[in-house]
């Protein structure tokens, strides 16, 4: 394995690589923080490709990376120079109208663009630009292009012989990669409890989010026998730990060798797999992995299903015993292996003449979502007595129970009838039964997921009639307008314009002049709090939270997470120097009162109002050791009422004191009263809070100066002043002892104004106690449980107008 970055690839010395030039060109960064993860998506492909990429595929590529400021479409812009085009287009001879006019290629209008007279001295003027134009890829030093230099594999790695690997990990972790079948087996055998590897794209998840730990780690991904791909006379054969990218381009080549009809599951399983994560999922997450995972949501599971796909499981003893995927799914998350089995491979069967596949998912979002309803359907049409039946059937559905959901009563109607209108409101009727989704079913949106379990299977029973009709087997008539529901769905490739103003007086503000820090960013040469080298003798923090979402805290027990590896100390609300309050700047300095409401304290003292409400922070030699003692800290609470929701807090009229603020103009009871307007209609919406969402969270480096007399910081805040004023409030020191700077942010959208502050100041109490740096980068899931968001709204209205659309009067109440 050789792993590049994208400081590998180019910088603003060696020069830039083409494809960081080109999104700095194009602009197609604002504050960077997602930039690298673009060029290195894009560069993967280029180097992964035989053939320049389509512009189709430049957009799929790019779907597991978020840009929340630049916007896509500059960045799909930037990069679409680098997609295969039709050359012919532009070189062949110009087509014409027919008064003999050339047609321009480029707006499809008569023209004479490319006219004889013209060309010469059109190709010359642009011969003098491309001349002067030196991309900056080109480097002043050698005077090469970047592509003289690209990075080949390192030769040395492409002939060093791949080992079995044994690696002691910190507080006994073990971790294995064995080599070969035997060697798996037999490492199971010892350890029936290891946890086995492949993508990592679940247990990652487990181990960073959910605080599994396992103790001994076995990466299978090297082992021949898991890897198998093959076609063999039952179907195709897949080996557990094949990749899902792998897959991919394997179903791509059997279903253009293959007859159609052998291949409507592969087909299936292909499309699904297209709407599966994003590229870079996909390229480490394994077929194995997410079946043994027996996901409730998973997309291939329903269609592993009902294509009647067979599972072969391998014991330690060499025993290998075959079962239908139908039959593998137990449980939440439980599957039909005993702790000395392993999933070794899955054979997809070949589908027969007149048997359909049909795969369906629904998400929020088309690409790297999960579904909110999932399924796989098959269906065989046979010829019986002079009619086409259905002799098989097989509908399976994702996501509305805790195991994929066979539908067995709908099955039952289908086999042996004819797949017509008369069969559908009885199928219908039935399917509702057999899919009931309680209204409390986690996920919730229960209406409309129970409507998309009715309408995929309109879905398949379209595509199938159709299919049918086709080949004259069936006089069903199909409505033109349900015939789109019967093609998958196919995003077209992403075009976008921009009209601005050219302003050309001498100024650059108007004009569309590449930032400065551009080529920084593409380069990620560009420095975050982050990537900031810290002092000797830092220390890392995490937060100690609450979670109970309204309750007394007992009692805080530190003894476990003292012993902690690495563990140098932990803070609380009696060990800040001055006052443990956060809120509006007037009345900082006044000694622990919040503001407005007592409820802006640096560290829960007493009572928490939230879950993830911050109680403690914990300092150790390492973010991941700070992380685990944190874990240990154990906060006995003594639960309290709790409002969760604008609705209840209404009714237990729970509001903020002097929050009340009334705007009105005119009489609107009056109007209303009037008979002016000709409709009335009152209402309720509610909007949920919204995370800021900046890409970089909060993060702040505080270190002593002067032996801890004067406190100095590098934060990700749109506020360094307001950190100043904090930080010295919560420390008890004058405000020209507390220096707050920022460089740039990864984002703040207003999310790091006075968000970013509690974070600052919890890490400075730690470092002001012990006099050493400290540093605190939330994860993801710690900031979003932290901050606070936009906050939600529940807005009753009543409105008054005319026929024509005017409003006349409006009442509403926020
Ligand atoms: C960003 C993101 C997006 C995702 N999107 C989707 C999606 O769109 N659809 C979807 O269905 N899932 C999705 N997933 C879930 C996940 O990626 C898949 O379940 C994936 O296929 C897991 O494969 P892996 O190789 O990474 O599994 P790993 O994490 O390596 O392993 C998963 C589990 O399988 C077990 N296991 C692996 N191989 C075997 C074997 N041979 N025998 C016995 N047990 C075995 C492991 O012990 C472990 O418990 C997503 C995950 C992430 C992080
Ligand atoms: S540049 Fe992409 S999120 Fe800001």
């Amino acid at each position: 394995m050789h792993i590049m970055t994208v400081e590998g690839i180019g910088d603003r010395r060696r020069g830039l690589h083409p494809v960081q030039e080109r999104l700095a060109e194009a602009h197609g960064s604002q504050f960077g923080f997602c930039t690298p993860g673009f060029v290195m998506s894009m560069y993967a492909l280029l180097r992964s490709s035989k053939y320049p990429p389509t512009k189709e595929q430049i957009e799929d590529n790019l779907a597991g990376n978020l840009c929340r400021c630049t916007g896509y479409r500059p960045i799909i812009d930037a990069f679409g120079v680098f997609a295969k085009t039709d050359d012919s287009f532009y070189t062949a001879s110009l087509s014409e109208n027919v008064n003999g006019q050339a047609i321009c290629p480029s707006t499809g209008k008569p023209c004479s663009c490319r006219n004889e007279t013209d060309v010469d001295a059109n190709e010359s003027s642009l011969l003098s630009l491309v001349k002067t134009y030196l991309p900056s890829s080109y480097n002043e030093t050698d005077g090469n292009a970047y592509n003289e230099k690209e990075l080949i594999f390192p030769p040395e790695l492409q002939l060093r012989k791949i080992m079995p690997l044994k690696l002691n990990g910190l507080n006994g972790i073990r971790w294995y990669r064995p080599l070969k079948l035997e060697q798996l087996l037999q490492l199971k055998s010892c350890y029936p409890d290891a946890k086995l590897i492949i993508g990592n794209s679940e247990v990652g998840v487990e181990t960073k989010f959910k605080n599994a730990q396992y103790k001994v780690m076995i990466s299978i991904m090297h082992v021949p026998e898991l890897q198998t791909l093959k076609m063999e006379e039952e179907g195709i054969r897949i080996g557990s730990a094949v990749k899902l990218a792998w897959l991919q381009m394997f179903l791509k080549k059997v279903i253009a060798e293959r007859g159609s009809h052998q291949t409507s599951s592969c087909q299936a399983i292909l499309r699904q797999l297209k709407w599966f994560a994003g590229t870079q999922i996909r390229n480490v997450a394994s077929v194995g992995g997410n079946i043994c995972t027996a996901s409730p949501i998973s997309d291939l599971n329903p269609v592993w299903m009902a294509t009647g796909a067979k599972f072969q499981i391998i014991d330690v003893n060499n025993n290998v015993r075959t079962t239908i995927a139908k039959d593998f799914f137990l449980g939440y998350h439980k599957v039909d292996l005993k702790d000395d089995e392993i999933l070794l491979s899955v054979i997809l069967p070949w589908t027969r003449p007149f048997e359909y596949v049909k795969e369906f998912k629904q998400a929020h979002r088309r690409q790297d979502d999960i579904a909110l309803v999932n399924a796989g359907m098959r269906v065989h049409i046979t010829e019986a007595e002079g009619s086409w039946i259905v002799s098989d059937v097989s509908i399976v559905y994702g996501g509305v129970a805790a195991v994929p959901l066979t539908d067995g009563k709908t099955e039952s109607l289908l086999v042996g009838n004819k797949m017509d209108y008369g069969l559908l409101d009885e199928a219908f009727n039935l399917l509702k039964e057999d899919t009931p989704l309680a209204e409390n079913a986690p996920g919730g949106m229960v209406e409309f997921r129970s409507s998309l379990t009715l309408s995929f299977f309109f879905k398949i029973f379209l595509y199938v009639t159709h299919e049918m009709n086709t080949k004259g087997l069936s006089k069903e008539g199909l409505y033109v307008a349900s015939m789109s529901a019967i093609q998958s769905y196919t995003r077209p490739f992403t075009i976008g314009t921009q009209g601005y103003e050219l302003v050309q007086q001498g100024t650059v503000v108007g004009q569309p002049m590449v930032p400065l820090s551009a080529t920084l960013q593409v380069t990620a040469e560009a420095e975050y709090v982050d990537d900031t080298p810290t002092p000797p003798n830092t220390l890392h923090a995490a937060l100690v939270l609450s979670k109970e979402a309204h309750a007394r805290i007992l009692s805080i027990d530190d003894s476990v997470a003292k012993c902690s590896p690495g563990f140098a100390g932990l803070f609380l609300s009696k060990d800040v120097p001055g006052a443990n309050s956060i809120g509006p700047i007037r009345f900082l300095h006044k000694k622990n009162i919040g503001p407005i409401i007592h409820d802006g304290e640096v560290f829960a003292s007493d009572v928490v109002t939230c879950v993830g409400q911050i109680i403690g922070i914990v300092v150790a030699d390492t973010h991941d050791n700070a992380k685990a003692a944190a874990n240990k800290v154990n906060i006995k609470y003594s639960k309290l009422p709790a409002i969760l929701s604008i609705e209840e807090a209404i009714k237990a009229s729970s509001f903020h004191p002097h929050t009340t603020r009334c705007l009105s103009k005119g009489d609107v009871e009056l109007c209303f009263a009037s008979n002016t307007c000709d409709k009335v209609i009152e209402g309720e919406v509610l909007v949920g809070g919204q995370e800021h969402f900046y890409m970089e969270p909060q993060c702040t480096l505080v270190w002593p100066v002067d032996s801890g007399n004067e406190i100095h910081m590098i934060s990700s805040t749109q506020a360094p002043h307001t950190h100043q004023m904090y930080v010295a409030n919560v420390l008890g020191l004058p405000l020209s002892k507390v220096v707050c700077k920022t460089k740039r942010i990864g984002g703040g959208f207003g999310g790091k104004e006075t968000r970013s502050v509690i974070f600052a100041a919890a890490a400075s109490v730690a470092a002001y106690c012990l006099r050493r740096p400290v540093k605190i980068v939330l994860d993801r899931d710690v900031d979003m449980m932290t901050t606070g968001q936009r906050h939600g709204f529940l807005g009753k209205y009543k409105v008054g107008f005319t026929n024509d659309g005017k409003i006349l009067a409006l009442d509403l109440e926020i």
